[in-house]
């Protein structure tokens, strides 16, 4: 099969994706960056040169299983040491799945500067996708924030502790308009915010009427979850996270940090006009305007504004609809594979805040996770046991006396960075329970993402998980699979999946902050089939002096 090469020059530059002037971080000149393309079994090279002078880098092909490879995953900490300033790091991996993926920074809070992008994968000669259209666009959205990753960073690691708050604007495919009235005096300075620049302007779709048009829609907001719609236009589900599912028409689409669709739209209405598309915030109450797109029939003038108001979404507190697109989706019919009936092992995940010495963090089970200096991969591998915590994080949570509508006060949490070791080829359930926060009458929507695998969703749920009842009530004939599944305020979500992949894992809320706050744990399965790795990966922790490009 084809190998596919690219060099990514990543490096920070000043850009206004939103008319506000900001470092923000680009490969090859570019934010988003550029799309991978590659047919089903190709090999995709990436050599990237960090160019970031002072900071470290590490990318994350979201997605992608790595089956093989995991030493290629890219998570920092987990399966690689960072990449230094001024080195080259070449990435080599399979796509062995069609479908619409992701990749991203995933160092640090590195993610929300910029660094992201898309990867299609395309079905193998001679297959055929289960729909029709004729062309095929790619959008994914983000949100976007004024202030530097490191202010983020520093901020919620301090104590007091500060909060990230609400994103400035949101943008849809690196572009946004920032009001900018909106800015104190001191930075009125036409230099920094220039409602005019033309590199700000709204994202245009271009369409001919009559035509139907695939639309990729992914998220990686650093906090939000987000609705996304197209005036007077339905669209209809046909992928998610790489996979057919049955049609599902929407008005709007909910759509949550790490997930992928693919979207059907005909442009079927008056086409002597545009229409507005636009993405908003919904599960917080936030200030952020709507971000805005064009949706342009031609020949019109891409700038031409639609003679109306951009439809609002839906309201931001209306969980039901988001729990309705969720129990929608079904896998496409004679495209999938049912799960295994029964599962080995049975994991709970109980999602909550803690205080952590003073500090505010995200928890499972009361534990939150920090990442080691060795990066667990290598250190399972060598058998390098002082790098990282032997005991394992627990398995659950006190189901009979924990009330998960209470407002928490938490301060029993600790930070431990143990792991759950699997076992090979094992069917492994995971209870995702949602809780209320460390403030009243609060309840998060989390996505979480699994890296290296697959999972089947097998249900979603009010309250607290009952483990007689609500398993009888799971989808095992055709859930979808997916990479990121949100868990509701206040309910849980069931997954399933099979530790098939040898490697070392991250399970993560797709959220940046709360990541970084804590909200992950790490699997391991399979770890003595692990071919050698390569020494481009080390270099730090206990294998200082070890690397070699
Ligand atoms: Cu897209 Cu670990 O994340
Ligand atoms: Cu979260």
């Amino acid at each position: 099969a084809r190998i596919r090469r690219y060099r990514w020059d990543v490096k920070y530059e000043y850009k206004s994706p939103d008319c506000v002037k900001k470092l923000v971080i680009t490969i090859n000149g570019q934010s988003p960056g550029p799309t991978i393309r590659a047919q089903q079994g190709e090999t995709i090279i990436v050599e990237l040169t960090n160019n970031l002078l002072t900071e470290n880098v590490a990318i994350h092909w979201h997605g992608i299983r790595q089956k093989g490879t995991p030493w290629f995953d890219g998570t920092e900490g987990v399966t690689q040491c960072p990449i230094v300033p001024g080195t080259t790091f070449k990435y080599q991996f399979v796509v062995d799945r069609s479908g619409t993926y992701l990749y991203h920074a995933h160092y640090g809070m590195q993610r929300e500067a910029g660094l992201y992008g898309s990867i299609h994968v395309s079905l193998p000669d001679g297959e055929k996708e289960p729909f029709t259209y004729d062309y095929d666009r790619n959008i994914i959205l983000t949100d976007w924030y004024h202030k530097s990753t490191y202010e983020h960073a520093v901020g919620l690691d301090s104590i007091p502790f500060q909060w990230v708050g609400e994103p400035d604007s949101l943008l849809i495919h690196g572009k946004g308009r920032f009001n900018c009235s909106k800015l104190t005096t001191a930075s009125l300075d036409a230099g920094i915010c220039n409602a005019t620049n033309p590199v700000c302007s709204n994202y245009t779709l271009t369409v001919v009427s009559g035509k139907t048009y695939r639309l990729r829609i992914s998220s990686l907001t650093a906090l939000s979850a987000l609705s996304f719609q197209i005036e007077d236009h339905n669209m209809t589900i046909v992928e998610a996270d790489g996979f057919f599912v049955e049609p599902v028409v929407v008005q709007n689409l909910f759509i949550y940090s790490g997930e992928t669709y693919s979207v059907l739209i005909k442009a079927d209405q008056e086409p002597s006009r545009n229409y507005w598309a636009t993405t908003s915030i919904v599960s917080r109450d936030s200030s952020t305007p709507p971000g805005l797109a064009v949706f342009n029939y031609y020949p019109n003038h891409p700038r031409r504004s639609p003679p109306t108001d951009p439809p609002t979404g839906p309201a931001w507190d209306d969980v039901a609809p988001r729990k309705a697109q969720s129990n929608a989706l079904r896998a496409r019919h004679g495209f999938f594979h049912p799960p295994p009936p029964l599962h080995d092992r049975m994991i709970v995940f109980l999602n909550t805040q803690n205080l952590v010495k003073g500090r505010t963090r995200w928890s499972v089970n009361n534990v939150s996770f920090t990442l080691p200096d060795t990066p667990y991969l290598i250190a399972l591998k060598e058998n390098l046991t002082d790098t990282f915590d032997q005991t394992p994080p627990p398995d659950g949570y006190d189901f009979l006396n924990y009330d998960i509508y209470k407002q928490q006060d938490n301060q029993n949490g600790t930070s431990r960075n143990g792991i759950y070791r699997l076992d090979f080829n094992s069917t492994v359930d995971i209870i995702l329970q949602n809780a209320n926060s460390m403030q009243r009458n609060k309840s998060e929507t989390h996505p979480w993402h699994l890296h290296g695998h697959d999972f089947w969703v097998l249900g979603y749920g009010d309250g607290k998980f009952d483990m007689y009842n609500d398993p009888k009530k799971y989808n095992l004939v055709d859930p979808v699979l997916k990479n990121t599944v949100p868990v509701h305020p206040y309910g849980w979500t069931a997954l399933r999946f099979q530790a098939d992949n040898p490697g070392v894992w991250l399970f993560h809320c797709h959220i940046e902050s709360h990541f970084f706050m804590g909200m992950g744990v790490v699997f391991e399965e399979g770890i003595e089939q692990v071919g050698k790795l390569p020494s481009s990966i080390m270099g730090c922790g206990e294998t200082l002096g070890r690397h070699s490009p």
